[in-house]
């Protein structure tokens, strides 16, 4: 039985007091056992988020992408050392919103995932298809292709510090969610994938999120799904009252 896993992407938005104050709200709850959560939030304010977060074993804190030299000439950018020490435990990489507004390619994914593993951080990967692609049957090959790309060299001990996020990119922030059915359909295929490259116990073990206009109105279904671990939340997340509801879905 693996755990649900919950985790919020703040994306550019709240100021620093604002998600203190939502952090400070998700810590002070007890959640069920068998649950993970983790806020995502923007780099500067890692630091305190994560001492809030320390009061709950349960709850943890990510950063939504870092860089993948480990240190050097690169101004503006955060290598994943640097998360670390303020104690980030997370990394979201591939979100659509880098791929396409910042051009990262799956090359580049694959040397962020290896910085981020170098530093003993965990990795949240993101993948999915455009609509032009799941309108062309598309889906699963475009999937694949990622996955292959970013994470096809790492080894099956590396898949226990890493999550992967299905995010059909016309269902980000667009208020049309993926149904169950095309979710658990994805899911099912990233999780063959990973047992025919790593072994059906790396398989079996690791978390499958679905990402995409999640809400608590839909979270309940989506997470019912055999292959469905939990969700990576946007716009939901900012809410502690919708994030609560969801993480409880
Ligand atoms: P959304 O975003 O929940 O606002 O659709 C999800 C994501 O981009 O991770």
């Amino acid at each position: 039985m693996r755990s649900r896993f919950v985790a919020g992407n703040w994306k550019m938005n709240l100021s620093k007091p604002e998600g203190v104050a939502l952090t400070s709200a998700i810590a002070e709850q007890k959640f069920n056992q068998q649950t993970e959560v983790v806020v995502c939030a923007p780099h500067i304010y890692l630091d305190e988020l994560s001492n809030i977060a320390a009061s709950n074993a349960q709850l943890h804190v990510g950063a939504q992408n870092c860089h993948f030299a480990d240190k050097g000439a690169y101004t503006g950018e955060i290598s994943a050392g640097q998360l670390k020490s303020v104690g980030v435990e997370y990394v979201i990489l591939g979100h659509s919103e880098r791929r396409t507004y910042f051009g990262e390619t799956n090359g580049m994914l694959k040397d962020k995932v290896d910085a981020v593993f170098a530093e003993g951080l965990k990795v949240i990967f993101c993948c999915g298809e455009v609509l032009e692609e799941r309108e062309s049957g598309k889906q699963a090959e475009v999937v694949k292709v990622q996955l292959q790309e970013a994470l096809g060299h790492l080894d099956a001990s590396s898949f226990k510090d890493l999550v992967i996020a299905y995010e059909p990119v016309w269902a980000i922030g667009t208020g049309k969610t993926a149904t169950s059915d095309q979710a658990q359909a994805m899911h099912k295929m990233i999780r063959e994938w990973v047992a025919e490259q790593f072994g059906q116990a790396t398989a079996d073990a690791i978390h499958i999120l679905y990402g995409g206009s999640c809400k608590p109105s839909n979270a309940a279904e989506l997470f019912a799904q055999e292959d469905v671990d939990g969700g990576l939340i946007g716009g939901a997340s900012l809410k502690a009252e919708d994030f609560l509801q969801i993480i409880n879905a």
